[in-house]
């Protein structure tokens, strides 16, 4: 699957010159901006907001920006962020009241919409909600931060999700998050995902570019 989302965790970048960043990761290759934002409550760390997504915005960034909550609650936040210029706005059913609701209110502002899976949430809870999402996103690390391992069962809870995704029939996209790296992507690829966040892998590395490119190849291997 040569045509795979790489998707770019900016929690690894360099803070202090974000917008070059942002923009030499997507002249690297990259096809999203991950955007991890966190509320040091529903999870222990804390970091950007949708001041920060408006100003990639305004220095020109036109990809799409994958928003990933980790904040509680999260109705509130999510028109600051489709204003601000998010495409894609995720967030973790323990963290809102009514999933169901918060799913409509992200599309109701014009956004793509996200539930994100951790570690030890079960796959059920996409049962009567999958036919409303356009991108499911599985955790392979528990949220909060960067540089953690990739949790091996993931593995199977990829492959359950994606079928059920097939027998859905529907082109919802299988993002991957935490822990994925050159050299384990394609055994995530081949569980299922399509879209991968890596930020550590990439933003770590000396050469963005070699990166993304072994990454891609790696998946289509
Ligand atoms: C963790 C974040 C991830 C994280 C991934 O809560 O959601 O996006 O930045 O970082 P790596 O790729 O280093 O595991
Ligand atoms: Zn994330």
């Amino acid at each position: 699957m040569s045509n795979c989302i790489i998707a770019p965790s900016i929690l690894s970048a360099n803070f202090a010159k974000l917008g070059e960043e942002v923009d030499n990761v997507l002249a690297a290759g990259a096809d999203w901006v991950h955007f991890d934002v966190m509320d040091n409550h529903y999870v222990p760390n804390l970091t950007i907001g949708p001041m920060v997504c408006q100003a990639l915005r305004k220095h020109g960034v036109t990809a799409p920006i994958d928003v990933h909550l980790m904040v509680e609650p999260v109705d509130r936040i999510v028109p600051d962020f489709a204003e601000a210029g998010a495409s894609l706005i995720s967030f973790h059913p323990e963290a809102s009241r009514h999933v169901h609701r918060t799913i409509q209110l992200i599309k109701s502002h014009g956004c793509k919409a996200g539930l994100v899976l951790n570690p030890a949430t079960p796959v059920e809870v996409l049962d009567w909600v999958l036919e409303d999402l356009d991108l499911v996103l599985l955790m392979s690390v528990n949220p909060g931060f960067g540089g953690q391992a990739f949790i091996p069962s993931t593995l199977d809870k990829l492959r359950a999700v994606r079928a059920m995704i097939d027998k859905l029939g529907k082109p919802v996209i299988l993002e991957v998050d935490g822990g994925v790296k050159a050299d384990n992507i394609g055994e995530i690829a081949a569980a299922g995902a399509d879209a991968f966040v890596a930020g550590s892998a990439i933003f770590n590395a000396p050469d963005y570019a070699g990166v993304i490119a072994k990454m891609r190849g790696n998946v289509a291997a």
